[in-house]
């Protein structure tokens, strides 16, 4: 891989790199639509990551290329860069040059090639992949001494004021701060983490992705418009984030909310609640207690937070009922893909049974993946 991508950046800017860095994207295990109610989340990073080849350039330029574009290098004068500026994949690279120099950091020009495993469009963060590999490596070539939750703060500027997608800070957090063999215990509100193993292969357990190869065109309207519900709730209550309402308060203060938003409320107050629980399930060594906490997860997001979708419900049914310990949709929703966590023996069968339900219902064939927690964001040559 590293000597292939090297030979690509060779030809595509003509002369040979500095370094090589990878960038992972994620499954959420559980605390989803939390993260910008301050609240907890369980990451952990993939093997699939985005990989960037780059060099330092001292005329102010920005040459973007992607194996997976269109073969064309996208040429950006840094000292020019603002939102709304620049369109498709390119936005993200140069959105973190920009939010860079928004800091104040004494960054310049460079020559990026891009190539990424991570599936798109996915919900398992290629954005934040390819986002977290350019801070990484613009960290390290320009030595800026930024800590990772730092990266990952710029990367998030990067995609909430550069690209224009109101997300919170959890995809950022697992890509820089994931490590290999387990999740990542995020506090949205402080940004401090907790690695937590998580050893499925030592359970006899493994961890499947259905990606339901469905993006429903309203997500970015609707993920803002949540995001709003929540934080409206929170003033009403006179609370800084719904962090702040505990699971025993919730049934007084959903008394003092209009009905529209009880439902919202309930999910953020009770996902937080499921995310203390699962770790400490996996704290207690006891991964597999994991499954009914996952499949709860995912009714409150059918039922209160309205983020699934026909697609999504389907996969976890089909594969709870052939087996699955217990299945949910992981990341923003509104299709994307489903978590099932199975025991080893019987993965074929949950990811045989998801494919029929769907050929039954006359959807695309889920692509399935294997989730292993992965290492974090890192140079690699
Ligand atoms: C998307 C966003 C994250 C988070 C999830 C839902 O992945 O990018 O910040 O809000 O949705 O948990």
């Amino acid at each position: 891989m590293n000597a292939r991508v090297r030979r690509d950046f060779e030809r595509i800017h003509g002369h040979a790199p500095e370094g090589v860095w990878a960038a992972p994207g994620r499954v959420n295990l559980i605390g989803e639509h939390t993260d910008y109610n301050d609240g907890f989340a369980l990451p952990m990073a993939l093997p699939q990551t985005a990989v960037l080849v780059a060099r330092r350039r001292a005329d102010g330029l920005l040459r973007l290329h992607s194996a997976q574009g269109d073969g064309r290098t996208t040429t950006l004068r840094v000292a020019d860069l603002a939102p709304g500026t620049v369109s498709g994949w390119a936005r993200y690279p140069a959105g973190v040059v920009w939010a860079l120099r928004e800091r104040g950091m004494p960054v310049g020009g460079a020559d990026l090639h891009l190539d990424s495993a991570v599936p798109t469009g996915a919900g398992l963060s290629s954005s934040a992949a390819l986002e977290c590999a350019v801070a990484v490596a613009y960290g390290d070539l320009y030595g800026l001494g930024l800590r990772r939750p730092e990266l990952a703060r710029v990367a998030q500027y990067a995609e909430n004021a550069f690209a224009g997608v109101p997300c919170g800070i959890m995809d950022q957090m697992a890509s820089v701060c994931c490590a290999e063999g387990s999740a990542l215990h995020l506090d949205s509100r402080t940004l401090e983490v907790r690695q937590v193993p998580f050893d499925l292969a030592g359970h006899g357990l493994r961890l499947l992705v259905l990606d339901t190869r469905v993006a429903h065109d309203l997500a970015d309207g609707a993920y803002a418009a949540l995001r709003a519900g929540c934080e409206r709730a929170a003033r009403l209550l006179g609370l800084p984030a719904l962090r702040d309402l505990a699971e025993a308060e919730l049934p007084g203060a959903l008394g003092r909310l209009p009905a529209e938003l009880v439902p919202l409320v309930r999910h953020v107050v009770t996902e937080n609640a499921r995310v203390g629980r699962a770790v400490e399930q996996l704290a207690a060594g006891q991964p597999s207690a994991l499954g009914p906490l996952l499949t709860a997860g995912h009714a409150s997001l059918r039922d209160d937070y309205g983020v699934s979708c026909p697609e999504t419900d389907l996969a976890v049914e089909s594969a709870v009922a052939a087996g699955a310990l217990g299945a949910r949709m992981t990341g923003g929703g509104f299709g994307g893909s489903v978590i099932a966590l199975v025991r080893a023996e019987g993965a074929g069968a949950v990811a045989e049974a998801v494919t029929a339900a769907f050929t039954a219902a006359g959807y695309r064939a889920p692509a399935v993946l294997e989730a292993v927690p992965s290492a974090g964001a890192r140079r690699i040559g």
